[in-house]
């Protein structure tokens, strides 16, 4: 079995950073990520830079990044404003996103839920034009820092709606991590029942330390692409409490040791955390990095195993 790992590190991750990262190093840190083999990778965002001033730089990182051929290099999108600068970038593939919740949706980007609907679909629709790929994401599909549960219901409309538009897969954001496993195998279950597969993502925050559980639970679902981030990085500052995604390594180890493969290679992953923790001078909440930076300076390598 193959599963896809889409990198949301340098966007998700850097986007809830206090100290804004210079664009020398998200340049250096996405190059890594591709050095270790990911081939997707959600770079940056247009957003408004008063919204979320740590990817101000959004144009400054996709021009200075060396592109390589058959890497997918994505940014968030949230309007044609936001379009126009991802088109000036460059990029084949932008991410357009909202909420499956009114009050979320509304503080992250200032909008009910149905007047966001014609602004994504003018993107879609320009985009789509002019051969740019779109995806799309679902926040708060789990629970929501204003409102608490989540209908399913809700879940599939957003989605269905997205799809609709054009977007080619949807990913199902846990923005908070509140979800559990049996929650989000029915959840996708009922998804890809109505959608397919091949058109549905997990996004999961590991607020909870729920994360590697609900992709063990989205994976028996059907779910083959899952959203990461490099050491955990991560969170949504519209979204009290929400900590950072599942980390790369953490997801990497458990799908190799499961028979699964991603294409990724762990021990340069590994790297790309030690690179991150220096930058940013703490530990990451990656487990596997933890375990393997120590493994990794006494020589030894992913599959041995040590006895402690
Ligand atoms: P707004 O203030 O309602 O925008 O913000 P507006 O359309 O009223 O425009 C106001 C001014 O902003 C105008 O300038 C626009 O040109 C400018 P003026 O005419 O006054 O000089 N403007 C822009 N400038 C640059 N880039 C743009 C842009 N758009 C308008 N794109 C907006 C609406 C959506 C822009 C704002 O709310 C925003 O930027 N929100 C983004 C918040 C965000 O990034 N949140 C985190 C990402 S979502 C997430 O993390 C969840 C996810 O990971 C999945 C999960 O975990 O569930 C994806
Ligand atoms: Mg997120």
């Amino acid at each position: 079995m193959e599963v896809s790992l889409y990198e949301v590190g340098p966007r998700d991750g850097l986007q809830n950073e206090k100290e804004i990262i210079p664009t020398s190093l998200k340049t250096e840190l996405i190059e890594r990520l591709v050095s270790s083999g990911l081939k997707k990778i959600e770079t940056t965002s247009f957003v408004h830079p008063k919204w979320i001033p740590q990817l101000a730089d959004a144009s400054d990182v996709l021009h200075q990044i060396k592109r390589k051929n058959g890497i997918v290099y994505s940014a968030l999108v949230p309007n044609m404003r936001g379009l126009e600068r991802a088109l000036e970038s460059g990029l084949t593939e932008i991410a357009v996103f909202m909420s499956a919740s009114e009050t979320h949706n509304k503080k992250n980007i200032n909008k009910s839920i149905a007047e966001t609907y014609p602004v994504l679909r003018e993107v879609v629709e320009a985009a789509l034009a002019k051969n740019i790929k779109v995806r799309g994401y679902v926040s708060t599909a789990f629970g929501c820092p204003y409102e608490g549960e989540v209908s399913p219901a809700a879940v599939i409309q957003v989605t269905e709606e997205l799809l609709r538009m054009g977007v080619y897969e949807v990913s199902i954001g846990d923005t908070i991590g509140v979800g559990h496993p049996r929650q989000v195998k029915e959840a996708f279950t009922a998804l890809i029942g109505q959608c397919g597969a091949e058109r549905i993502a997990g996004h999961f925050h590991d607020t909870r330390g729920m994360g590697l559980a609900n992709v063990y639970a989205a994976l028996e679902a059907g779910v083959r692409t899952f959203d990461s981030s490099i050491g955990g990085l991560g969170g949504c500052p519209y979204a009290p409490g929400a900590s950072g995604n599942i980390s790369t390594e953490d997801v990497t180890y458990m799908l190799h040791a499961m028979g699964i493969t991603t294409g990724v290679n762990l021990n340069e992953l590994v790297k790309t955390g030690e690179f991150m923790e220096q930058v940013l001078g703490r530990p990451l909440p990656s487990k596997v990095l933890a375990a393997m930076k120590s493994k990794q300076k006494g020589g030894e390598n992913e599959n041995e195993y040590t006895g402690c």
